[in-house]
């Protein structure tokens, strides 16, 4: 890409609030939204023609990249009728030959999932929920024209995206995607961090590539053509984008800021990291760099006390939650930088263009502004599960299934296809012990709908080209034979979670070759009973959040009792 950086200041996403106030503040009530999807362009850097994308908003005119960021508050819950004004054909390349949504009028078929919600199944999104404007066609899981989103997990960094059937990953490219913070007013004031609109900011990251007119490219065919004509297994782009713009900059002052990283790149992980080197050194090495991250939450849940990082590595659908303070930095210049290889993390190494996020521009210290924020020692308390109250285990199996030519045909978990019927069934309530036995070469991130989870360990496995042909053997199931236990490298130790990762979770990355063990609970994080149905249809879904892999089934349904 011919493409300058840091020619395009980083956009303050609009804002929509899911609550009504009254009386300047004395009366918080709930809302109805009405938001939709449109076609429209969007400028994705000075020197780019405009893009055609889909997008969210309220009203064409006001429909963004990414969509606005929906605010809520914790305990008012808010209806959202998501409409379809897509056209009847789609602005990038798909394959009809993974299990797709088709529908039978024509028209893309779409369906919005609340990531890190815990609401009822009907308002959760499911890949089958899906409908085309005017909801002409509806998929066997569409239950109704709204949506409602009951905030009353507390304070969390949410997102929302398209997740209909097979097309996650092209709806989600063209643009279909955006933020969802629930605030508890009170407990902010209480951890003073930094807050209102400039020092608290959303930032979505995601790659993309673009061809010479503008509009974003997709291949438009696979790595096994015979078998998927355009599927390929994972979509990486050269140009980094965050809130809609190619490398953006932002003016910052010498103060604590707090962002909210979400990850919504189709397969991309980022190993971010802060250099405040001179311009021009492209050392991998932050060793002499001041500035760390201090992370305070992850996924939808804040850590109970902060934790300091010079590197965050963040999958696809993952949200940091972190401070950066920027009186620690020494040049007015410090550069947002990603180092993680793709795919991740055996994959190929970053180059000058997808190895580099965004500029901050630190104003110098005369113009240091009051910075009353601080960081708390503790944050929010959390009740840590233990394998004794789990009451029943699941093991999962991720493989990839190859053609001839060894590239990956379908990546089908446990080996079942997405509409066999549900074998995760927890009772509504429980605690689970779930082993993820990863027998890739790639790092899938893990997401679970609905239920939050603590990981436990992470095991070295001795052999997973042995344990993946005992499973073939055996009809892909666990049993004696092959079971796990017997495949763990026992030389190496059980690893814990990296400490910014050892809270609540509701994704979590899936090493290549190891066991990964964690605890879900199938309620609050607080224990108490989810306060809805949660067993109704059309139930809930977990899954690979490379988009890639989603799309060709490496999802599963997730059915409460
Ligand atoms: Cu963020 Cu099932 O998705
Ligand atoms: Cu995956």
């Amino acid at each position: 890409t011919g493409l300058e950086k840091f020619v395009d200041e980083l956009p303050q996403i609009p804002v929509l609030c899911a609550f009504q106030e009254e009386q300047s503040g004395a009366m918080i009530k709930p809302a109805n939204l009405t938001i939709g999807m449109f076609p429209t362009r969007w400028k994705f850097h000075r020197d780019l023609p405009a893009t055609p994308v889909f997008a969210y908003g309220r009203s064409h005119k006001e429909a963004t990249i990414p969509g606005p960021t929906i605010e809520a508050r914790n305990g008012i819950p808010v209806e959202i009728t998501w409409e379809n004004h897509l056209p009847k054909k789609h602005i990038l390349p798909l394959d009809l030959t993974i299990a797709t949504a088709i529908p039978r009028h024509g028209g893309i078929p779409t369906v919005v999932h609340l990531h890190g919600g815990m609401n009822d199944p009907a308002s959760d999104g499911h890949s089958l929920a899906w409908f085309t404007p005017g909801f002409k066609d509806r998929g066997p899981a569409w239950r109704a024209k709204s949506s409602f989103y009951r905030n009353a997990q507390g304070a969390a960094n949410l997102w929302y995206h398209d997740h209909a059937m097979g097309l996650t990953r092209a709806n989600i490219l063209a643009g279909l995607s955006g933020a969802y913070v629930i605030r508890d007013p009170a407990l902010e004031r209480r951890m003073n961090l930094p807050s209102g609109k400039d020092f608290d900011r959303v930032l979505i990251i995601a790659d993309r590539d673009f061809n010479k007119d503008g509009s974003i490219y997709m291949n438009s065919k696979g790595n096994n053509p015979k078998i998927h004509p355009q599927w390929q297994p994972e979509y990486f782009g050269s140009v980094i984008l965050v809130n809609g713009k190619a490398w953006p900059f932002l003016r910052v002052a010498k103060r604590k800021y707090r962002f909210r990283i979400i990850n919504s790149s189709n397969a991309r992980f980022y190993e971010l990291r802060l250099s405040d080197h001179s311009a021009g050194s492209s050392s991998n090495d932050d060793s002499g760099s001041l500035l760390t991250f201090t992370q305070i939450g992850s996924d939808a849940f804040y850590l109970p006390r902060p934790i300091r990082a010079r590197r965050l590595t963040i999958a696809p659908s993952e949200i940091q939650d972190v401070i950066i303070d920027f009186t620690q930095a020494r040049r007015d210049e410090v550069l947002l930088r990603n180092t993680a290889a793709f795919p991740f993390p055996g994959g190929d190494a970053v180059d000058s263009n997808n190895g580099v996020v965004m500029k901050f521009l630190v104003a110098p210290r005369s113009s240091q502004q009051l910075d009353p924020s601080t960081i708390p020692r503790f944050l929010v308390p959390i009740q840590r599960l233990a394998i004794e109250q789990s009451s029943s285990a699941r093991q999962i199996n991720l493989y990839e299934f190859v053609s001839s030519s060894d590239e990956p045909t379908h990546l089908w978990i446990n080996a079942l296809p997405f509409d066999a019927p549900a074998t995760e069934t927890p009772r509504c309530g429980s605690t689970e012990l779930w082993s993820v036995i990863n027998l890739t070469e790639d790092n899938h991130p893990l997401h679970l709908h609905l239920a939050a989870f603590q990981v436990i360990d992470e095991a070295r496995l001795s052999s997973a080209e042995d344990l993946r042909r005992c499973l073939l053997a055996n009809g892909n199931r666990m049993n004696a034979s092959c079971n796990a236990a017997r495949f763990i490298d026992r030389s190496s130790p059980r690893r814990r979670p990296p400490r910014n990762e050892a809270g609540w979770k509701n994704v979590y990355k899936m090493k290549p070759g190891y066991l990964t063990r964690f605890l879900v609970r199938f309620a609050g994080i607080d224990g108490r009973p989810y306060p809805f149905d949660a067993s109704a249809e059309p139930g809930y879904a977990y899954h690979c959040h490379i988009l890639d892999h989603e799309d060709n089934e490496m999802m599963r349904p997730l059915k409460l009792r």
